[in-house]
């Protein structure tokens, strides 16, 4: 067996074997071949697929490339949250201390940006000092300790998966079925969590445009936990226009701050709160929707949530006096302020030019060793449906480049359409989906929370 004959196995659309993938991923973790026919092999794969068997191979030859860490010792059932990608997705800094504050343990294995979206260990890597590689003797240390850990897949779990995302980050091949499924069901199992929620984009900022997709994805990560006896279930959420205000790493880190305070938006705060009662409901501390979204609220409330992140903070060596003083992070060098040119409603962010600009702001990689600029993004200072006027400000995007400011304008301008009707409100939350079925989320949490958070004037 060599690399070669697999690539080409796959390229001419046939089945590859158990032993493929285990040959595939010890090799390639050992460096015995090289990332361009990594590469190619992956793009082969994103072409022409894998099947479910094939998909239930990978994941466990990714899985069996490291750990697996056993969280026995950590009192609870445990439950992690993953989300499929988005822009402006900042919600695993919210939901994750606020679960852990309100009683369920939350093991959370994060990735970084891929593409055009972001990535929750890049957001935590923007609080200067903060430390994600974490051994698993400290990932169980932290998690008995303060009820929550996030780490990233590292040279001893998951390393399969650090090296193929960082890959299939700079060669577009991210948006396979079967790659999304294998890359986060392995870091998933390996954790040790006892159940699994997803949140599944769907929509233009997201990975999947369409639904049928999307419940593709949903379908085959919930039917890979049940091959590890992972219960798993999906919320499909929409994807259109980024989530909340901030897209770009810090900006986002300090938008989680704020809803840790009871500020968050409306829209971020929706589906924290319903991915936050669904993970309660999972790890059996709440019977029902209602009281799992009323148990999320008083931990926001009572400043449970936010003081839980402080301890995460801490615990992971992260610069205290930026996360209680935020104001004091180092500010990008240039700042450029977007005005619109017309008057009317705003029908459409384009949330995937959004999360490009930001990329090439210097907030993304464009190659797997560009190095991050944490301050860099953008501002939204408006939301889909606001009545606009001429001249009035969109968005700031933030830069340490100016020359990459220069370039992002007429793009930036690009990624707004105003017109003179008001868009039809949108859902937020669209399906969930089970090992089962799949349903209509008909679920209106309006009258169980309270939205008056603050909308645009971050
Ligand atoms: N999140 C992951 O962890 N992996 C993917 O491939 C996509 C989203």
């Amino acid at each position: 067996m060599n690399i070669i004959e697999i690539i080409e196995k796959k390229r001419d659309g046939k089945t590859l074997s158990k032993a493929d993938f285990e040959f595939i991923i010890k090799q390639y973790c050992s460096q015995q071949f090289p990332d361009y026919q990594m590469a190619a092999l992956l793009m082969a794969i994103y072409l022409k697929g894998l099947n479910f068997e094939e998909t239930v191979w990978l994941t466990d030859a990714m899985l069996n490339s490291g750990e697996k860490i056993d969280l026995s010792a950590v009192n609870g059932i445990k439950v992690d949250k993953h989300s499929t990608g988005g822009v402006g997705d900042k919600v695993s800094l919210i939901l994750g201390p606020m679960v852990a504050a309100a009683g369920v343990p939350v093991p959370m294995i994060s990735g970084r940006g891929l593409g055009h979206s972001g990535g929750t260990l890049d957001k935590l890597e923007s609080i200067p000092g903060f430390k994600t590689n974490l051994t698993p003797r400290e990932f169980i240390q932290e998690l008995s300790e303060i009820g929550i850990s996030f780490i990233g897949q590292t040279q001893t779990i998951v390393p399969a998966d650090k090296k193929i995302y960082a890959l299939r980050d700079s060669i577009a091949t991210v948006n396979s079925i079967p790659l999304v499924t294998a890359s986060i069901m392995s870091k998933k199992i390996a954790e040790g969590t006892n159940a699994l929620v997803l949140d599944v984009k769907v929509g233009t900022g997201a990975f999947f445009k369409t639904e049928t997709e999307a419940i593709e994805l949903a379908q085959n990560l919930i039917a890979v936990g049940k091959q590890y006896h992972l219960p798993t279930i999906a919320l499909l959420t929409a994807m259109d226009q980024p989530l909340g205000l901030a897209v770009g790493n810090w900006l986002e880190t300090r938008e989680a701050l704020d809803a840790l305070r009871g500020e968050g938006p409306a829209d971020l705060m929706e589906i924290t709160y319903t991915l936050g009662a669904l993970m309660l409901l999972s790890g059996k501390r709440v019977q029902t929707i209602a009281e799992g979204i009323k148990e999320c609220q008083r931990a926001i409330k009572s400043k449970m949530a936010y003081n839980k992140f402080l301890q995460v903070v801490q615990w992971q060596c992260g610069d205290m006096h930026v996360i209680e003083h935020p104001e004091t992070y180092p500010q990008s060098r240039y700042a450029l302020t977007i005005k619109s040119l017309h008057e009317g409603y705003l029908q459409k962010i384009d949330a995937v030019m959004i999360g490009r600009i930001s990329m090439k702001l210097g907030a993304g990689r464009m190659r797997k060793e560009d190095e991050i600029d944490y301050s860099a993004g953008i501002l939204l200072r408006k939301k889909e449906g606001e009545y606009i006027q001429q001249g009035e400000v969109l968005a700031v995007a933030y830069s340490n480049q100016k020359e990459k400011l220069i370039a992002a304008k007429n793009e930036l301008n690009a990624a707004y359409k105003i017109g003179p009707e008001a868009p039809l409100p949108a859902k937020r939350i669209l399906k969930i989906i089970d090992e089962n079925s799949v349903q209509d989320w008909n679920y209106d949490i309006s009258n169980l929370i309270n939205f008056s958070y603050k909308n645009s004037s971050y």
